[in-house]
């Protein structure tokens, strides 16, 4: 295999260290900025060259050891072999960047940036994929399926589980979520369909079938965050979230408003949206299954008030065009809150939305709902 040696200077959305030879970019796996390292070329085309670490020259005095003996073989995590306040600055940069490079705003800097408390079993929930008789994660070939006898960014009551619940079920995923008190909820059919959990002192159902957020303390935050940007209790104006599951920002930010309407096209997100305002007795809030992307236009149109927000928080595929058109001049729209998992969709999305003269960015906040992965979340305002 063919060997190249480079030196290091940034650390690439996704982890890849990057390094540059005779002009052409190379993307390192587990290379870290400041390093000289050795890699095996794995592919090369005209503009980059994609490797694999192969030696460290020079080590970085960031970098760290994983905690997983997983780690270089499963596709889960990126980051373990980078210490973690660097690990939330380099991300800090990508989103910058990406919002520069793919929503062309220029300069662009994130107002917030909120660490996670946990760096490492801080995952509520895990999905194990099922190959064969193998029930694991996905391996960093995206494609094989790795059995794990534990992971070390699950919750610990999870990792207690995982041995026999991955040899208790027959479907091809199988999910599992602790609550805050360490019980398991399996997704299998010996589950049960909705368990209460706890946020912020605020009880809620939830369902091992249905989207959840990861991070118990990014995800509290989140909405702390929300609540604050929102500013003072606004009963004259009507909430909507959009992509909202099984209500959690709905809840967390009641009672703020006279009226939230809540939408999603997950029918047991939506039933336990549903459980919890009824068992709670929210009033003012009505929780409706619906795409998103066709039907809202006509549910707001027939729910909105004299003042109106909306809290968009898609799927990682973002929105499409034709929803962003509807959202840029939903009439009587006030404020637009945009939660999202993938940083150059939503600056495509919010590029988008920018584009007339109606919207502008107002505040923005990145969270670290992943610590050890490549992954990215952040809040983004948008203010007339
Ligand atoms: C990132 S999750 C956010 C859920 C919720 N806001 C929360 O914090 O738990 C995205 C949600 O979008 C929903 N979804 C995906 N495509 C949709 C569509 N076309 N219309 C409505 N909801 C959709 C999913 O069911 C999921 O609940």
């Amino acid at each position: 295999m063919k060997k190249l040696t480079t030196e290091i200077y940034d650390l690439a959305f996704g982890g890849d260290g990057v390094g540059k030879i005779d002009g052409k970019i190379c993307f390192v796996r587990g290379a870290l900025p400041g390093e000289e390292v050795v890699f095996d070329v794995v592919k090369e085309t005209a503009s980059f060259v994609k490797g694999e670490l192969s030696d460290i020259k020079t080590v970085s005095p960031d970098r760290t050891d994983p905690l997983c003996k997983y780690y270089y073989q499963c596709g889960g995590c990126q980051l373990q072999h980078i210490g973690y306040a660097k690990e939330v600055a380099y991300k800090k940069k990508q989103f910058e960047e990406l919002f520069a490079r793919v929503g062309s705003f220029k300069g662009f800097k994130l107002d917030e940036v909120i660490s996670s408390k946990d760096h490492y079993n801080y995952r509520s929930h895990i999905t194990l994929h099922k190959a064969g008789d193998k029930y694991g994660f996905y391996a960093r070939d995206e494609r094989s399926i790795m059995e794990i006898a534990s992971c070390s960014i699950a919750e610990e009551p999870i990792n207690g589980a995982l041995p026999c619940a991955a040899r208790a079920d027959d479907k091809d995923r199988l999910t599992i979520k602790a609550d805050h008190a360490g019980r398991l909820w399996f997704s299998n059919k010996m589950g049960e369909r909705f368990f209460p959990d706890t946020y912020a002192g605020k009880e809620m159902m939830f369902s091992p079938l249905a989207f959840s957020q990861a991070n118990r303390h990014i995800s509290t935050e989140m909405a702390r965050v929300l609540g604050e940007w929102i500013g003072e209790e606004k009963k004259d104006t009507v909430f909507f979230d959009i992509f909202s599951g099984m209500g959690f920002f709905s809840f967390l930010l009641a009672p703020g408003f006279n009226k939230t309407i809540g939408a999603d096209n997950d029918r047991v997100a939506i039933s336990a949206a549903k459980t919890t305002a009824k068992e709670k007795g929210y009033s003012g809030m009505k929780f409706y299954i619906l795409d998103a992307e066709n039907e809202m236009e006509r549910l707001y149109d027939s729910e909105k008030g004299p003042k109106n927000i909306a809290l968009i928080d898609p799927p990682r595929k973002g929105l499409s065009a034709e929803f962003v058109e509807w959202l840029s001049f939903a009439e009587g729209l006030n404020e637009i809150y945009y939660i999202s998992c993938d940083p150059a969709r939503m600056a495509r999305d919010i590029k988008a939305m920018t584009q007339g003269t109606t919207w502008r960015i107002g505040r923005s906040a990145m969270f670290d709902m992943f610590p050890r992965t490549k992954h990215i979340e952040a809040l983004v305002s948008l203010r007339k």
